[in-house]
């Protein structure tokens, strides 16, 4: 592994509940260094975003959760470890999926989009001490080489459904280890702009009009402004013509080309 510190400690494990939930045990009850990634074949109780499942065939792609102690990093920052996170996943795509053909985008908070497909998500779980982030799980579901994806068929896509080859997944992983402690490093040192201006850059709907689903089934017709400092989602809402912000549970992107 050509990095400093992320994924110099790779810990892989056949099988396990889920990655996340073992590297929040370990640094609860044996602690962990930093850039320790716990990776595996197969989790029994992979987990999403909002008490989703996160579901993976065995052996084929990315479930990795890596070990950061952004003890630098106020809570109001927090949001920053999703914009990284989305940020280093985006270059990794961009690497392997070099080429025009493929619209690769962020969608908020910390999504991978291939050609309108997700691709990865990321579970972050941070443990706080006072006002900063004590330690912090960056929990990564990338998928690599399945292809067949069920009923989640016209939402969700791999980098073999995309090219038809199969790639390494050590090597995906080793890419993903380094971008993300590129990002990680650029953080530490505090140089915002730069993370906000690309995160912003890669955005699904930034300065487009895109259709939203609201909680109630309701849709909304507005342009991705940016995120706020905060992470919620700045939204300008076409009706009313104001901004609105969003939090996680409060909208949801429709992706047309879907059906
Ligand atoms: C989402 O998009 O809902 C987030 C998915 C995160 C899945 C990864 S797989 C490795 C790690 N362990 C888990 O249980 N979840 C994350």
């Amino acid at each position: 592994m050509e990095t400093l510190f992320i994924g110099k400690n790779l810990l892989f494990l056949t099988e396990v509940e889920s990655t996340n939930t073992y590297a929040m045990d370990m640094l609860r009850n044996v602690n962990a260094i930093e850039g320790t990634v716990v990776y595996t074949n197969n989790q029994t109780k992979g987990r999403g975003q909002r008490g989703a499942l996160w579901s993976s065939e065995n052996a084929s792609n990315i479930t990795a959760s890596v070990v950061l102690k952004p003890q630098f990093l106020s809570i109001e920052k927090s949001f920053y470890l999703s914009k990284i996170s989305a940020l280093a996943l985006y270059d990794v795509l961009a690497e392997i999926l070099p080429g025009s053909q493929y619209d690769i985008k962020i969608k908020w908070p910390n999504d991978i989009l291939v050609n309108k497909r997700k691709i990865s998500g990321v579970l972050i779980e941070n443990i706080f001490q006072q006002h900063n982030i004590q330690y912090s799980v960056i929990g990564i579901g990338f998928n690599v080489n399945q292809t067949e994806f069920g009923e989640l068929k016209n939402v969700a896509t791999s980098f073999k459904r995309i090219t038809t080859k199969e790639i390494n997944r050590q090597l995906v992983l080793e890419k993903l280890c380094m971008y993300l402690e590129k990002w990680y490093l650029i953080l530490k040192a505090n140089r915002f702009e730069e993370i906000n201006n690309c995160y912003q850059q890669h955005l699904f709907g930034f300065n487009e009009m895109i259709l939203f689903k609201k909680p109630d089934n309701s849709i909304l017709k507005g342009v991705v402004l940016g995120v706020a400092e905060s992470g919620k989602l700045r939204v300008y809402d076409a009706l009313s013509e104001k901004e609105v912000q969003f939090d996680l549970k409060e909208v949801g992107f429709i992706l047309e080309d879907q059906a």
